[in-house]
């Protein structure tokens, strides 16, 4: 489905800022995206989740206008990706997965050289990345090399240097792997302040549960190229997992009785038994569970997005 539809929250009609539809990325013959179909709002930020090679990046890059689609349709501010790719370009701001800054300028030049892609003047580029570099606290860091920023203080660059041409869509791919969670929410906070201040859209990809949980409206989890799940990150979580979850770690036979005899909703991992409870009455269970199995270490906590994550796209490791 293209073109225009009703706003969510039923004020206007607007168009999705992006339109995917049976979307494919083939690689000689391996397919990366596998005919993925999911629209993104005015002012929503939207999650892409999957394991590695699941095919986020893959997905991302053809909205951008990075890599040409093999087929399905695509549009991005209601224009054809195939045919209007420099115009949509000149919206959008990128974060890639690897800070790809120029180690051969310093922090201000970063900025101001960039700009020049946009056909942003000299004088307005030095105003903007004046304005970008206080938004990103790092000020007082504008005359230093690159390499000499840490990990947070670089991804935070790459975060302003996307902003450089004022775009209505910010795409971050992996926005704060590897930073600490000073760094991390940090991001956070400047991300939010741009979507409550701007009205920006936002898509992103994170390995980062808590990240997508706090930050997105919506998202979708993906593996093998194809979308499992899409809808809000509560809802995701009551309807497959629950409310909380009580982990057992070697679980006795007994137990595992108790658990089918019950039918509870559970994983079975062999040393840990991972059930998930679907109503209220949970504290009562675990309660349950801890005084009739007293010998076996038992936790109750709240259920996650990782929690759904993890059901849906398995435990093996990837890659
Ligand atoms: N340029 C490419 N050529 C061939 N295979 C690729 C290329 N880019 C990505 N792939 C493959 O496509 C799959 C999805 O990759 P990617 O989109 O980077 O996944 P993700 O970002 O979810 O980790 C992976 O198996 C990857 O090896
Ligand atoms: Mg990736």
């Amino acid at each position: 489905m293209c073109g225009r539809i009703d706003d969510p929250k039923g004020k206007s009609r607007v168009e999705y800022v992006i339109e995917a539809e049976n979307l494919r990325k083939v690689f000689n013959n391996f397919v990366a995206v596998d005919g993925i179909s999911f629209q993104v709002y005015p002012g929503e930020c939207f999650g892409i989740l999957g394991p590695n090679g699941a095919g986020k990046t893959s997905t991302i890059r053809m909205i951008y206008g990075f890599s040409p689609i093999t087929s399905g349709k695509l549009r991005v501010f209601g224009l054809d990706i195939t045919q209007k790719w420099r115009k949509i370009r000149a919206r959008v701001g990128v974060c890639q997965q690897d800070n790809n800054l120029d180690a051969d300028l310093n922090v201000r030049e970063n900025l101001e050289i960039f700009a020049q892609y946009f056909n942003i003047s000299r004088k307005q580029a030095r105003g903007k990345a004046q304005s970008l570099l206080k938004f990103i606290a790092l000020e007082h860091r504008q005359d230093d090399e690159v390499i000499n920023l840490s990990g947070g203080m670089k991804r935070r660059l790459v975060l302003a240097r996307a902003l450089i041409n004022d775009p209505d869509l910010l795409i971050l791919d992996e926005p704060t792997t590897g930073l600490d969670p000073q760094s991390r929410h940090q991001v956070w906070d400047r991300l939010r302040e741009l979507r409550s201040k701007k009205g920006l859209s936002i898509l992103l990809t994170t390995h980062y549960m808590e990240e997508a949980s706090q930050l997105c409206d919506r998202l979708i989890i993906m593996d093998h190229g194809r979308i499992l799940v899409e809808g809000k990150p509560a809802d995701l979580i009551r309807h497959h997992v629950g409310h909380v979850v009580i982990e057992v770690d070697d679980p006795s036979p007994k137990l595992r009785i108790f658990v089918q005899n019950h039918n509870l909703k559970h994983e079975d991992l062999g040393h840990r038994l991972i059930i998930y409870g679907q109503n209220q009455d949970s504290g009562r269970l675990f309660q349950e569970i801890d005084d009739q199995f007293v010998n076996e270490n038992c936790i109750l906590r709240m259920a996650t997005l990782e929690d759904v994550f993890l059901k849906l796209t398995g435990r093996e490791l990837r890659e």
